[in-house]
């Protein structure tokens, strides 16, 4: 018989993000974090390929991260105010989980269908952890779309991708609500 959960519901209908830089310690203890990371492992993943995994980052790794960020960004000739920024989010975060696309290139399952499943394992951890009552963010940046950067500081195969860095921490109250979608908008009903 069908059965409502309404609080999953009332959660998925008003959950948002906070913005990184608002993100402090306290942060999951490792115990906690695994329960974390067994929710985002709970997702869909056309063949059972598991075609991502998780690499958790904590400091002083991630102030390191932040100085190899801003070294690469300025190699690669971005604005100094746009690499200061993307270097201040690592370096003033305590806890980020990136979650590793890792395709399996050689499987029937086409590349698209697991590169969605690792965004599917990046919501889930958000999910998860905001509804532990963590503060969190998914985010991304010109890091996790070069691949140099990636190879050199994350130690990614060259067909592995960074689905997010995933910030968890814990901050005041929850920011303004951004406007959602228009529904009616964005949907099409096709019943001939
Ligand atoms: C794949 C992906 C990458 C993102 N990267 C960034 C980013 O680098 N910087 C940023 O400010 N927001 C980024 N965002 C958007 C943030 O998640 C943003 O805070 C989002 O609007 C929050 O939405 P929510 O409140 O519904 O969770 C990214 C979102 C996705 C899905």
């Amino acid at each position: 018989m069908k059965k409502a959960n309404s609080e999953v519901l009332e959660f998925i209908n008003s959950r948002r993000s906070y913005p990184t830089l608002v993100i402090s310690p306290p942060v999951p203890t490792r115990e906690e974090l695994l329960e974390l990371l067994k929710a985002a492992a709970r997702v869909p993943d056309h063949g059972k390929l598991e075609p991502w995994r998780f690499l958790v980052i904590e400091q002083p790794k991630l102030t390191e991260v932040a100085e190899r960020l801003r070294v690469r960004g300025l190699e690669l000739g971005k604005a100094e105010s746009l690499v200061g920024k993307a270097s201040e989010v690592f370096a003033k975060a305590s806890l980020v989980v990136a979650v590793i696309g890792s395709p399996d290139l050689s499987a029937k399952i086409p590349a698209v269908e697991q590169q969605l499943s690792a965004g599917a394992a990046c919501l889930s951890l958000l999910n998860a952890a905001l509804a532990s009552g963590w503060a969190a963010s998914w985010v991304t940046g010109f890091g996790a779309h070069d691949g140099a950067f990636r190879e050199e500081v994350f130690n990614l195969a060259s067909h592995e991708f960074i689905a997010g860095f995933v910030h968890i921490g814990t901050a005041g109250a929850p920011p303004p609500d951004r406007p959602r979608p228009d529904i009616a908008a964005i949907t099409e009903w096709y019943d001939g």
